[in-house]
């Protein structure tokens, strides 16, 4: 079962250094986040995996790492100077802020179809803060999510030296079509694409990494002639959707979502999502736009853009004349990607029954814990809050011992540990599920962070630690990446592996020194086979690749 609640894998990250709260020491700054070692490898790979499928596996894409500051009138004839910007509202009672399209779509389950009617639901009361409930809401108005900066040494308070962090890696793509059309020799259709951070200045960034003020995005523009553009647009829903299911993610956790039209981008003709079905609900992964000819015309020189140099064209041989290509855009996120990948491989389960009496012990914990949940009012805890804690405690009892891993991941709610009595609950549940679950990253062999963990089966036997290292060492100089470790039993050694997503597991024992085979052991069907020392860098990378 995947991931059902972002706490566990917020945990998760944590423990296991896949994902920190940036400057932590300096008590943090909202919605950033540091990649730790573990992170930082799953994330490359999940980067890796995408260039080489989009780029290094097709013969009509080209790569491009473009500068993140550009020159400001990319953003002025882009259109995100005029019209970059989510509708903002703030509570007059509580001074909260927030997306007042979000808050409309969770009043009436639909996007409000103008500004106009989110501010007829404000002024009718019909919407209500979040937060503390009020319904006293200012009128909602654009807030332009791009960061501003200053470029060069003097800050004359003027716009001379204004430039904005990129809020997209797309534009970067089309003011280089002609650079990349010219020095390539490129006939259409063909696409570049590009890895990169973007910015906003998001009103309500959350959810972990789902949404944060800095990501990063992998962005396709694909360049087709005008006519040829719906069937190549469809032929990229399917080919990106086959990458994540590829890759391990479920097909009944992955769905295309065809954008309406209120929904659609000015440039768009025609838009799908990819969603998944996060732990907080189906959420955006990747948007594939169909955007026309509108990006190539608006930067190149024209009565309405009387600044560009140049115009971004095509001399269409078979036509004896120039034309504007029409571009489809696949436009991922790398960080939502990777946190996707980490809820579907997330698995954690019962492996023993605990002893009946324990199992009860603790039902009567979580009773305990319903019933105080129960006599608090609103003031210590929100309506809402206490109406998931209540469903979810007597959910949990009336499942036990079965419900023990989510009994685990509501250990990392911070609501539910506000209860005195479910420090007790907590305790209890984490020694049983020490002993009697398994938590297991059931990460895609090319994305786990790990490839393969070597351990010998005594630390204290030099001759097994030296070959130990020495396997590890060709494993890595084969490609793979690999660790050595040796602190701890076998079955505790498997644990770790397991909960970070290595995929494999050597064991040098002593039978390793008469016939020079190891014990390789599978992550997800916990079998072992021996190997010989001479066939296994092939046979782990065939597993890989
Ligand atoms: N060039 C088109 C474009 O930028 P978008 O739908 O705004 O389209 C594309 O962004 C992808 O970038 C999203 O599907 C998502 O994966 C990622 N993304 C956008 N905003 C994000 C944010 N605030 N935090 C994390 N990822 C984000």
């Amino acid at each position: 079962m995947p991931a059902t609640s972002l706490e566990q894998i917020v945990s998760l990250a944590k423990r296991r250094g896949f994902v920190f709260p940036s400057s932590a020491l300096y008590g943090g700054l909202g919605s950033t986040w540091d990649y730790g070692p573990l992170g930082v490898e799953l994330k490359n790979n999940v980067k890796r995996a995408w260039w080489r499928s989009v780029v290094h596996e097709r013969d009509d894409m080209e790569g491009l790492d473009a500068a993140i500051l550009m020159n400001r009138l990319v953003w002025k004839y882009s259109g995100h100077e005029a019209t970059f910007s989510d509708p903002m509202t703030d509570c007059r009672s509580c001074k909260a802020r927030h997306r007042a399209d979000q808050l409309f779509k969770a009043r009436f389950d639909r996007d409000p179809e103008s500004l106009d009617a989110i501010n007829a639901a404000i002024d009718a009361k019909e919407i209500k803060c979040p937060k503390c409930g009020s319904n006293e809401l200012t009128h909602a108005r654009p807030f332009n999510l791009m960061f501003k900066t200053m470029v060069g040494p003097v800050d004359t308070g003027e716009d001379s030296g204004l430039a904005y962090l990129r809020p997209e890696t797309a534009q970067g793509i089309f003011v280089n079509f002609g650079n990349v059309l010219d020095t390539m020799r490129r006939k259409l259709p063909f696409g570049i694409a590009q890895i990169g951070k973007a910015f906003r200045n998001e009103i309500t960034p959350g959810n972990f990494t789902f949404r944060t003020r800095e990501f990063e995005q992998m962005e396709i523009e694909y360049f087709v002639r005008p006519g040829e553009d719906e069937a190549a647009h469809q032929a990229w829903i399917d080919t990106r959707t086959k990458w994540y299911a590829d890759l391990g993610l479920r097909r009944e956790n992955l769905r295309q979502r065809e954008q309406e039209k209120h929904e659609l981008a000015h440039y768009a003709k025609r838009c799908v999502d990819l969603e998944y079905r996060f732990p907080m609900g189906w959420s955006e992964l990747e948007g594939i736009a169909n955007r026309t000819d509108f990006d190539l015309k608006a930067h190149s020189r024209s009565p309405e853009n009387p600044d560009a140099v140049g115009e971004l064209r095509y001399f269409d041989q078979e036509q004896k004349k120039h034309i504007v290509p029409y571009v489809i855009e696949p436009s991922a996120g790398a960080d939502r990607a990777t946190l996707a990948f980490l809820c579907d491989g997330y698995d954690e389960s019962l492996v023993k029954e605990p002893p009946t009496e324990e199992t009860a012990k603790l039902r009567e914990l979580v009773e305990s814990f319903g019933r105080s949940v129960e006599k608090r009012d609103a003031k210590v805890l929100e309506p809402a809050v206490k109406e998931r804690l209540l469903a979810a405690a007597e959910k949990i009892a009336a499942g036990l011992p079965g419900t023990l891993p989510d009994l685990l991941a509501l250990s990392d709610d911070a609501e539910a540990n506000r209860i005195e009595v479910f420090k007790k609950v907590r305790g209890t549940a984490e020694k049983l599920g020490e002993e009697h679950t398994r938590t297991v990253l059931r990460l895609h062999p090319r994305l786990a962070p790990v490839t393969v963990a070597v351990f010998p089966l005594k630390k204290n036997e030099p001759r097994l630690v030296e070959l130990g290292r020495a396997i590890k060492k060709d494993l890595q100089v084969a490609g793979l990446r690999s660790v050595y470790d040796d602190t701890g039993a076998i079955g505790k050694l498997y644990r770790r592996q397991d909960e970070i997503g290595t995929p494999f597991c050597i064991t040098v024992d002593f039978q390793s020194l008469d016939d020079r085979t190891v014990t390789v052991r599978d992550r997800d069907t916990m079998g072992q086979e021996r190997v010989g020392l001479g066939e296994l860098g092939g046979a782990l990378r065939s597993k890989v690749a």
